[in-house]
């Protein structure tokens, strides 16, 4: 099989950051790569060649249905599903509101879950990834991000057990843990507090690896951290 003519992927926030990147990149490679974001349509590749972009809200069931549909009529198939939609911030426990939660749960963990289920008929046995991107925030806890770290903990167990559930498909199942990666979700923060993070290049070159892994071999969990540590 060529990769250059028949590869599918469909990338969820992968409109911006590391999702952006990893979209990029296999793009670069030949995929057709199907981009779900609220704002998918003014993202950067969205005119490249093989860029099929789904402008939904990873939060509403129904549209992700609906845009597992098309990508069926149009694509047939997928070989790589990556789900990096997320958000993320402070929440210092003092101030957690319940909109907080419902924002962190609902994009992190639930609009994960409900397109693996959406997608999931699409995947091809014995060749597909499934690619969560997770956080060392999934690992472990960090003051005043509690919910975050309750939503990437959650995201883990899901990806765990769906593993289980996927191999006798021989769907192969990664969660990728990156420490903290230069995206415009930390474009609030000044150059030199940011100067020790990762590129979202990097994250996109490891996960895109795991992805094109011979079909016997499954990177389970990549944890990539900054070389300086906690930031
Ligand atoms: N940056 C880091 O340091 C870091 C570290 C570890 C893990 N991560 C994880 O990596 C993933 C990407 O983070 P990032 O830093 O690249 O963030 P980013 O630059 O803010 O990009 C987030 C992406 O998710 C999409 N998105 C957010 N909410 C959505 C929703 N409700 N429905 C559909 N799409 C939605 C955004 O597009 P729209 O806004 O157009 O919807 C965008 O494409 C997240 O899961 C994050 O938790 C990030």
């Amino acid at each position: 099989m060529s990769e250059s003519t028949e590869r599918v992927a469909v990338v969820t926030g992968g409109s911006l950051g590391i999702g952006e990147a990893i979209s990029t990149l296999l793009l670069h490679l030949g995929w057709r790569v199907h981009v779900l974001a609220r704002r998918a349509s003014s993202c950067a590749h969205a005119a490249h060649d093989g860029c099929i972009v789904h402008d939904v809200d990873i939060r509403d069931i129904d549209a992700i249905k609906e845009s597992a549909d098309t990508v069926a009529s149009s694509s047939g198939h997928v070989d790589a599903l990556v789900l990096c939609a997320g958000v993320g911030y402070p929440t210092p426990l003092v101030s957690v509101s319940r909109a907080q939660y419902d924002e962190l749960c609902d994009t992190n963990v639930a609009g994960a879950v409900f397109s693996t289920q959406a997608f999931a008929p699409l995947l091809r046995d014995g060749e597909a990834v499934i690619t969560f991107v997770s956080s060392i925030a999934g690992r472990r806890g960090f003051a005043d991000w509690s919910l975050y770290c309750a939503s990437k903990h959650a995201l883990e167990g899901f990806a765990a057990s769906i593993r289980e559930e996927f191999r006798a498909r021989r769907i192969r199942v990664t969660c990728i843990q990156p420490g903290s990666v230069d995206t415009p979700s930390y474009d609030h923060l000044p150059p030199e507090e940011k100067k020790e993070f990762m590129d979202a290049r990097s994250i996109a070159e490891l996960t895109v690896a795991a992805i094109r892994l011979p079909r016997q071999a499954c990177v389970e969990t990549l944890f990539i951290n900054n070389a300086a540590g906690d930031l």
